[in-house]
Parts: C-alpha cells; sequence; structure tokens
C-alpha cells in the first residue's frame, strides 16, 4: 500500500510558509496543519484557565480532553482559520500577545513532547502539508519533500506588519522589527527542536518572488509524486 505522502513547509515567522501551505493545500486537495497555531492554541486555552508553564505537568490530562484543534482552508491570502472544539478562535491566537507567549511555551521540552502526537494525527489520507518549523527535521522526517524558506528580516516584519493590519492591529513597525528578530533568534537558539533546515530539505528564498512563483517551483518537484 502506498503511504500518506507529505510535504513539509519549515522556516521563519513570515517566510510566507503558511501562503505556499494553503495555495498547496488547495491545489492537491490535501490536509493543512498548521503547527504554530497549533502551540498558539495551546498558549491561549492556559492563559484561559491561568495555568503556568511549570503547573502543565498536573494539568496535561484536562489540557488534552480540551485540545481538539481543527484547520478550515478559509481564504486564499489569509492565514488558515483555527478551531478549537469547533469554536472558530483565529482572531483570538493570533495576536502578537499570544505569539509572545508561545515563543515562550515552544521551548519547553514538556510541552513540544506533548504536541508530538497531537501533530502525527493530522498525516490522513489523501496528503498532508505541514507547515511550522521542525516538520521536516524532527515531527515528519519521512516526508517526501521537505522545503524550507527564507525571506530578509524587513520583508518578513513588513509582511507580519499588513497581516497585522489586516485584523484590526495597529502595527510599530521599529518594535516588530526587534520583536521578530528575537523570536528568530529564540527558534533557532532554542535546546530543543531548534529551527534548522533539513539535511534533504530545498531552499528557497521568497524575499523578492511572488508567492505564485514559489508555489509553482515547488509544483514542479513534485512530478515523483
Ligand atoms: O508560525 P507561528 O508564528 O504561528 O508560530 C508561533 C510560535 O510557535 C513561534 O514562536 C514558533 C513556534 N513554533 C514552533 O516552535 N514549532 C513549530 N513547529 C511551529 C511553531
Amino acid at each position: 500500500m502506498k503511504s500518506i505522502p507529505i510535504i513539509t513547509i519549515d522556516g521563519l515567522s513570515g517566510s510566507g510558509k503558511g501562503t505556499i501551505s494553503k495555495m498547496l493545500c488547495i491545489e492537491l486537495g490535501w490536509n493543512i496543519l498548521d503547527s504554530g497555531a497549533l502551540y498558539r492554541t495551546l498558549a491561549y486555552l492556559m492563559e484561559k484557565r491561568a495555568i503556568d508553564l511549570e503547573d502543565f505537568e498536573n494539568n496535561s490530562k484536562e489540557i488534552k480532553e480540551d485540545f481538539k484543534v481543527t484547520f478550515g482552508i478559509g481564504i486564499l491570502g489569509e492565514p488558515v482559520n483555527i478551531f478549537l472544539k469547533g469554536q472558530d478562535i483565529t482572531d483570538l491566537v493570533r495576536t502578537e500577545e499570544i505569539a509572545e507567549k508561545t515563543s515562550v511555551l515552544s521551548s519547553s521540552k514538556e510541552i513540544r513532547d506533548f504536541v508530538r502526537p497531537c501533530q502525527r494525527e493530522f498525516k490522513k489520507s489523501p496528503g498532508l502539508i505541514a507547515d511550522g518549523r521542525d516538520m521536516g527535521t524532527v515531527i515528519f522526517p519521512e516526508a517526501d519533500l521537505k522545503i524550507y524558506l527564507t525571506a530578509s528580516l524587513e520583508e518578513r516584519a513588513k509582511r507580519r506588519q499588513s497581516q497585522l493590519k489586516s485584523v484590526g492591529s495597529e502595527v510599530n513597525m521599529p518594535i516588530l522589527l526587534e520583536e521578530l528578530e528575537a523570536r528568530d533568534r529564540k527558534d533557532k537558539e532554542r535546546e530543543h527542536s531548534p529551527l534548522k533546515p533539513a539535511e534533504d530539505s530545498v531552499l528557497m528564498d521568497t524575499t523578492r518572488v511572488t508567492p505564485e512563483e514559489v508555489f509553482k517551483e515547488i509544483m514542479s518537484l513534485l512530478v515523483n509524486f
């Protein structure tokens, strides 16, 4: 029996992972895993229940019961929709405040161990597009195609700014640049599952290319699927 195909799209915030993953999902009709959204949802749930990271272990059973996340493809050009037990929480978790909390939370081994099996559950027929930081290196080492996206810090900050503006948040560019850089560093330097390209990944710089061009290039790599 042929195994379920997987494409992993890893890279820093604003490198284009979300946009490209969505385009691939629509084209191929596959499932999507926005792993950053899973971490964001966990941060949101813990905040809502006033559970600190130190108390995670003691509350993990109840959190697991509540942690039922699904995704909706929604509109092209916007991040995927996030549902928690069927309730749309997209706007509640795609905020800078939750991003800050998530950045701290996601560097914990305990948290990563908790989220890992949840991520693997998204591997379902007819295929999976997995978007994140460690999709190709840790979660789906068996993936058929691994893409690693990069873009300059300035370009990524601009993209983040317009994304935040579209949900009504005003942003200060110098602060955004600073926060993005700090989070980049955290993602790359953390002890557990640091962000790095898988050895067998294809590197693409999206700074000066359109999403359509990146999408086309990835599609051209799928000839053997
Ligand atoms: O891609 P994003 O901004 O939604 O990710 C939110 C946070 O989660 C960010 O701090 C990086 C972290 N993350 C992670 O550690 N591992 C992943 N596979 C995906 C995201």
